[in-house]
């Protein structure tokens, strides 16, 4: 693993940039996409940048299971308003909530994956070590599934989810073994309330407890923290 530590999150997001800029400098052009609070000034930064996208390919973790694109809740509509409707990609892909045929959208979401083979997979991580929603307990050969939030993470979503009649208990995610197919795995992680989930992702043992410790035997994954998310780490 490449822990990079920065003085705050704007530092950070500026080098997840810059790694991104690198890779379509070098004809890269499939990436996988994150969502949350995290990726906020990133995607900032790509849109207010002259980044070309327009050969490129976006292959989005994840989205509730139940949310259409219409649906503000959505990460269908977050990748909009963050990103796509000031960037132009190829194409963009999202599994889609509205799907309720699971071996249908999941099978679509596998090609997808198959066709698009990632040069690099932007990640996020849980305030519990989650990685897209690989909860605790997934198993590291999963591939594209349909998984059912963990209390803590619905816990940490409720304001997300104010004004939703029936917020989502499930998601569509990529599996833990698809996100370790991407070359290259770039993790933000930012915040006093990332600490303890990113100290177990680097120096805990490798465990289903911990879906983010897998990331231990990638090849390449580049951890891009700012201090304070670092902060219980040893060395
Ligand atoms: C969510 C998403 C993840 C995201 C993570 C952290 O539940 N499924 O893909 O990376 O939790 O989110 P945030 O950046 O808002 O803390």
């Amino acid at each position: 693993m490449n822990i990079q530590i920065f003085a705050n999150k704007e530092e950070a997001s500026q080098q997840a940039f810059i790694l991104i800029k690198e890779a379509l400098d070098q004809n890269k052009l499939n990436f996988g996409m994150m969502t949350g609070e995290s990726p906020k000034l990133f995607y900032q930064m790509l849109r207010e940048s002259d980044l070309d996208f327009t050969q490129a390919n976006s292959i989005n973790l994840d989205e509730f299971y139940g949310l259409g694109e219409e649906d503000e809740h959505s990460y269908h509509y977050y990748m909009e308003k963050h990103l796509f409707k000031f960037k132009q990609f190829n194409q963009t892909f999202i599994p889609n909530g509205k799907n309720y045929n699971l071996i249908d959208e999941i099978d679509r979401y596998e090609q997808i994956l198959a066709d698009y083979p990632r040069d690099i997979q932007m990640l996020g991580i849980g305030v519990n070590g989650h990685i897209g929603f690989n909860e605790p307990g997934e198993s590291f050969n999963s591939t594209t599934h349909l998984t059912r939030l963990a209390e803590t993470t619905i816990g940490t979503y409720q304001n997300y989810f104010k004004g939703l009649e029936r917020p989502p208990e499930y998601a569509y995610s990529m599996g833990i073994k698809s996100i370790m197919d991407a070359d290259q795995i770039i993790l933000l992680a930012f915040g006093a309330h990332k600490a303890k989930a990113v100290r177990d992702m680097i120096e805990g043992p490798v465990t289903r407890k911990v879906p983010a410790s897998i990331l231990q035997n990638h090849p390449n994954t580049v951890i891009l923290l700012d201090r304070e998310a670092s902060r219980l780490l040893n060395s």
